[in-house]
């Protein structure tokens, strides 16, 4: 029999859509599951395509079905299960062959898993795959880390699986072991960010304007058409626009304002933390998610300090609707420049080599947060790769320039109304903050010297680092 040219461990609903995807893009695939049971019933659901799949019932034959040296993409729960998958499916393997983790792990387990199988003479790849149950069916984006050897050995299927933006694949190696681990935790972060900003810009229309869930659906499907256009706004619309079966009124008004959060967007903001680059808009999306979880003291509070009006001091108009749309662009510039800032450090500290226009390249299609505006970003880092940030591209500044006044309006009065905007005000004080020549660090430094003779830099150079307080210790 005709050996596979993949493997795939794991027939949850992603690994069976990705199996499938592998198999009608023409590629013979053998697949394993923990259950004999799943894999039967995943070979009735292949309908036409189950001639190009390998339905294993024990690891061995699984083993044998794949053409040397063997790629086996492992699907499941990320965390211990990977490594007593790595662990089980090890002995039976030979020299060369790959393990793919295809989940959402930390890149920390990734390089540590390369690192372990370092002297094994097996590889391993951390393959961040975005674009849920849809894409792992029709096309994702796909992000790949570990040895160019094992990624010229996965390419051309992973090519073939992968969503197209104008014909360009969304796939690419960015770098070794723990490198697309990594770019797709940027990825969440940067998901969680833009998701936040729109759930704000809802509240002001919901809480500020009165608007009904219908009308704002219909305002993101107006702002869809522009420079807004993106799968978050297009779902947003849809979201907006659903009735509940059972009230028979929109279904966003039934739902439970509590986010849940597996991690990763956590795991973005942390790593920026240690590698010190500011990224307040990822930073406030996951501390607005763990808000969102307080609902019982949120409900008590609101009954000690009352509800504000959340009069939204300026009236709805097309002036207004167009300063909304405005502000979430601006936000949204700053949400990336962040993200693609803490991704250029990250390149820098592991030894990645990041290439930030093919990352932005294969974010256009298959993923979350695809969009057109993904594309602005490829054209302004294919220009200038190495830029500090986003925002001092040329293109970009333009854009800051013409949409940031719209940004400060609205967190003003969203502000002045009481309505919580954090990630959209954490986007505009990154702004004022990033722009300011001289900022107010020399307090703190003075404060620093002053408790604790922490010692500063002068803005003259000279060699004088501390000031003419004495030691801190004598003030107590
Ligand atoms: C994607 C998504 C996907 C998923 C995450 C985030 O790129 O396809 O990011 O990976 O939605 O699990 O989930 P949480 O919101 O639960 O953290």
């Amino acid at each position: 029999m005709q050996q596979a040219e993949i493997g795939l461990i794991g027939l949850g609903v992603m690994g069976s859509n990705l199996a499938l995807n592998i198999a009608e893009k023409g590629n013979r695939i053998a697949v394993f599951n923990r259950t004999v049971a799943r894999t039967e019933e995943f070979l009735g659901e292949a309908g036409d395509l189950a001639g190009q799949v390998i339905g294993c019932k024990t690891m061995e034959e699984f083993v044998a079905a794949i053409r040397p040296p063997r790629p086996i993409i492992i699907m499941i729960k990320a965390g211990d299960a990977v490594d007593q998958q790595m662990a089980a499916l090890a002995p039976l393997l030979a020299k060369g062959d790959i393990m793919i983790d295809a989940g959402n792990a930390n890149f920390r387990d990734t390089v540590a898993r390369f690192d372990r199988l370092k002297d094994t003479g097996l590889t391993f790849i951390g393959m961040g795959v975005s674009g849920g149950e849809e894409g792992a069916r029709h096309g994702p984006s796909i992000m790949v880390g570990g040895t160019e050897e094992s990624w010229k050995r996965v390419e051309k299927v992973l090519t073939s699986i992968a969503a197209k933006f104008n014909d360009e694949p969304c796939v690419a190696w960015l770098g070794n072991d723990g490198a697309g681990h990594f770019v797709k935790t940027i990825h969440n972060g940067i998901e969680y960010a833009d998701m936040q900003m729109i759930a704000e810009i809802y509240g002001i229309l919901r809480d500020g304007l009165g608007k009904s869930a219908a009308e704002i659906g219909s305002i993101f499907g107006d702002w869809n058409k522009g420079r807004l256009n993106s799968y978050l706004i297009e779902i947003s619309e849809k979201v907006l626009a659903a009735t509940d079966p059972i009230s028979g009124g929109a279904m966003v008004d039934m739902i439970l304002d509590k986010a849940g959060q597996k991690g990763t967007g956590k795991w973005s903001a942390i790593e920026a933390q240690n590698m010190g680059v500011p990224a307040t808009a990822i930073e406030a999306a996951v501390a607005a998610r763990s808000l969102s979880s307080l609902k019982g003291e949120r409900e008590a509070a609101e009954k000690i300090f009352g509800k504000p009006e959340y009069k939204f001091p300026v009236a709805y108009g097309d002036d207004l609707k167009k300063d909304l749309e405005l502000a979430l662009f601006a936000a949204k510039i700053g949400a990336y420049a962040q993200g693609f800032a803490v991704m250029a450090e990250a390149s820098r500290e592991y030894g990645w080599n990041l290439p930030m226009p093919t990352i932005a390249r294969i974010w256009r299609a298959g993923c979350i947060i695809r969009s057109q505006f993904l594309d602005e970003i490829t054209t302004a880092f294919t220009k200038a790769p190495d830029v500090a940030n986003l925002i001092v591209t040329p293109a970009f500044a333009d854009m800051v320039k013409e949409s940031l006044p719209a940004l400060r309006r609205v967190v003003a009065a969203s502000v002045s109304a009481g309505l919580p905007v954090p990630a959209l005000t954490s986007a505009l004080t990154y702004f004022d903050a990033y722009r300011q020549g001289r900022g107010t660090a020399n307090l703190i430094q003075a404060q620093r010297d002053f408790f604790g003779a922490h010692g500063f830099d002068r803005l003259d150079g000279k060699d004088f680092h501390h000031g003419p307080w004495g030691s801190g210790a004598a003030t107590f």
